[in-house]
């Protein structure tokens, strides 16, 4: 590799050889005009943000309205992850799965090489050290991302323990996952942007090694596609560093809940994206349940190592959120918006005429009054005309990144080191049949069977064709770095070691909010009242509840569920839990082409488990 010859502006403070070369070699590639280091502190935060709005991809909001806040607007062809140009890179084909879409390293390598040569032309490269985790923590990790984009050095400030103090940790020989990020688009000589949202529209690649455990995104500036901490370090590579270590990086929300007892319980649970991990991380009890707390530990992704003890500790590697905002108000999730009054940065939200935000939602808090006039998220105005002929004002992928330490239910152990113990894990996909309200898993292998074949229905929106369902095993589909069939076993083979050691393995259930009546409406509430759900749950870890079992697990009775508060009849309880025999027989067909799929590797223990559920389906037709 050719020298840079660009001053890279090391700080003193930066003690760590490795990366000191890693980022000269870096910026022999990438040849950006300049090399600024992040230090994480306010003041450059504020500088970084004050340059986008000079810049023109940041709108600041009326201080009056919402201070310290900004907006950004997308390019149109940049506004979400983009899984079809996301690679695992392993050696061998078979250590991706057929669930990921693979190229061989050295293939790869030679395709990105000339991509990354020159790619940072004219623009600055920032160094940006993070920690995923608590700084300290033996559950987290540091990575440092080069990245040509100063929106993601401001996003990166919220969402991780960004800067200075994630070097101090890594010391002079850590160990830091190197993520190197450009928008792809070089400039020349001199040429200033002709776009307040530099991308290349045309060439995307978010490309994972995860034997090396680097990451090289290339082409898109939007979320998780650029923000490298989130589902491509947290996720994608720190699976594979789980699998080869012993722990689990998993797409889970995690909180607390105290019961009036004052005893306190730590629940993570997966759901696919788009399924509510926010709103039930920061679920408000309603009424009915005086005396109970939820408060929120993490909202997307959880750390999870077992400690000492033989229990399982978990951390919220970040330290903000990047929720999506339309759809948010104070009906589904009145913690978040109280989130959301300052030093948020907004993203394809739509800009009002007194200098605020503005999604499609928010018009339940504004007694369905929409705004008279808006300027949509394109940059268009925008009436409610335009709503009424099926034009949004935001982008349905609209978000908002505020650091964690805004959430009034954030719990008082979120920046814990230590972690929490999980008593409980949930399952929740969306299934408007078959999969009932709540069920306990009778033992691990059965838990894990539940999440493997977790699926929702695609919307028509989202993937074409409307009603099918899509299996997501863990929520993991689009995040797992390695062979999917193969971290069920990483599962079973964990649950067993720790079972083996005389731990008391956390309980696993499954849940769906989204069971529709014969007319095809939502009878479940959802949002704060699935407290009445994890009430059950506590009341089964306190052996309170006997349930009755199933075949998929054992359900509530109607009487074990806390109904102050709410007009829930016994036959509308009935279908949000009924099984039925028929569609299970379908069910398990559809099983079986996942199965097919996940042939290689797949652990017998699976198969076992369903044709367990298969002979209680044949021994039981009439349950429900
Ligand atoms: C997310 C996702 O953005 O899961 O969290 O897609
Ligand atoms: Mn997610």
């Amino acid at each position: 590799m050719t020298a840079s010859h660009v001053d890279l502006n090391t700080p003193a403070y930066v003690k760590h050889p490795r990366l000191i070369a890693w980022v000269a070699e870096m910026a022999a590639l990438c040849k950006p005009a300049r090399v600024h280091w992040c230090d994480g502190s306010q003041q450059e935060y504020d500088a970084l943000c004050q340059q986008l709005v000079d810049a023109g991809t940041f709108k600041k909001l009326n201080p009056a309205k919402r201070p310290g806040s900004f907006l950004a607007w997308s390019d149109p062809s940049d506004v979400a992850r983009v899984e079809d140009r996301t690679f695992i890179c392993s050696e061998k084909k078979e250590d991706a799965g057929p669930t990921n879409n693979w190229v061989a390293p050295a293939e790869m390598r030679a395709t990105l090489a000339p991509l990354f040569d020159g790619c940072m032309r004219g623009r600055t490269m920032y160094v940006i050290p993070f920690s995923m985790g608590p700084l300290g923590s033996p559950i987290a990790h540091i990575g440092v991302e080069l990245s040509d984009s100063a929106y993601v050095a401001v996003n990166m400030k919220l969402m991780t323990r960004m800067g200075r103090s994630a070097l101090d940790v890594l010391g002079e020989r850590g160990e830091f996952v190197p993520c190197v990020h450009t928008v792809g688009a070089p400039l020349a000589d001199g040429e200033k942007d002709q776009t307040a949202w530099p991308c290349n529209p045309d060439v995307k690649y978010i490309v994972h090694y995860p034997e090396t455990r680097e990451i090289w995104s290339y082409g898109s500036g939007y979320g998780g596609n650029a923000l490298l901490g989130k589902k491509c370090f947290a996720l994608r590579i720190a699976s594979k560093m789980g699998k080869d270590q012993g722990w689990l990086a998993e797409h889970m929300l995690i909180l607390g809940v105290q019961n009036p007892q004052g005893k306190k319980y730590h629940v993570a649970a997966a759901f696919p994206s788009a399924c509510g991990k926010t709103n039930f991380s920061m679920l408000v009890p309603p009424k009915g349940f005086e005396g109970w707390q939820v408060t929120t530990i993490g909202d997307d992704i959880a750390w999870i190592k077992p400690g000492a003890d033989g229990k399982l500790y978990a951390i919220n590697p970040e330290a903000g959120y990047f929720g999506v905002a339309p759809g948010t108000n104070m009906l589904t999730n009145p913690n978040c918006m109280a989130s959301l009054h300052e030093n948020v940065i907004f993203t394809n939200v739509a800009f009002t005429d007194d200098g605020d935000v503005w999604w499609e939602g928010m018009e339940k808090d504004q007694g369905d009054q929409l705004p008279a006039h808006l300027i949509d998220w394109q940059g268009k105005d925008w009436t409610p005309e335009d709503g009424k002929a099926g034009r949004k004002a935001a982008h349905p992928n609209a978000r908002f990144t505020v650091a964690a330490t805004h959430n009034p239910a954030l719990d008082a152990a979120w920046d814990d080191p230590k972690g929490v113990a999980i008593d409980a894990f949930i399952f929740g996909g969306r299934r408007s049949t078959t999969v009932p309200l709540v069920t306990e898993a009778r033992n691990w292998q059965e838990g894990v069977y539940m999440a493997a074949t977790m699926g929702s229905e695609t919307t028509a929106a989202a993937f074409g064709q409307q009603g099918v369902v899509r299996r997501d095993p863990f929520a993991m589909l689009p995040f797992c770095g390695y062979n999917m069939a193969d971290y069920f076993g990483h599962w079973l083979q964990l649950g067993a070691q720790l079972q083996a050691q005389g731990a008391r393995l956390p309980a696993i259930y499954c849940v769906n909010w989204f069971r529709k009546d014969e007319q095809g409406r939502f009878v479940w509430p959802g949002y704060g009242e699935n407290m009445r759900v994890l009430a059950w749950i506590i009341d089964r870890l306190e052996g309170r509840a006997s349930g009755q079992p199933t075949l998929f697990g054992t359900a509530p009775q109607y009487a074990e569920i806390n109904w102050n508060g709410l007009d829930f009849t016994p036959e509308q309880f009935r279908t949000v839990t009924r099984i039925d025999p028929a569609a299970w027989a379908e069910e398990f067909k559809l099983h079986d082409e996942l199965f097919a799929k996940l042939a290689h590797g797949l652990p017998q223990a699976l198969k076992d488990t369903k044709a367990a559920m298969q002979q209680r389906l044949q021994d039981t037709p009439a349950q429900g």
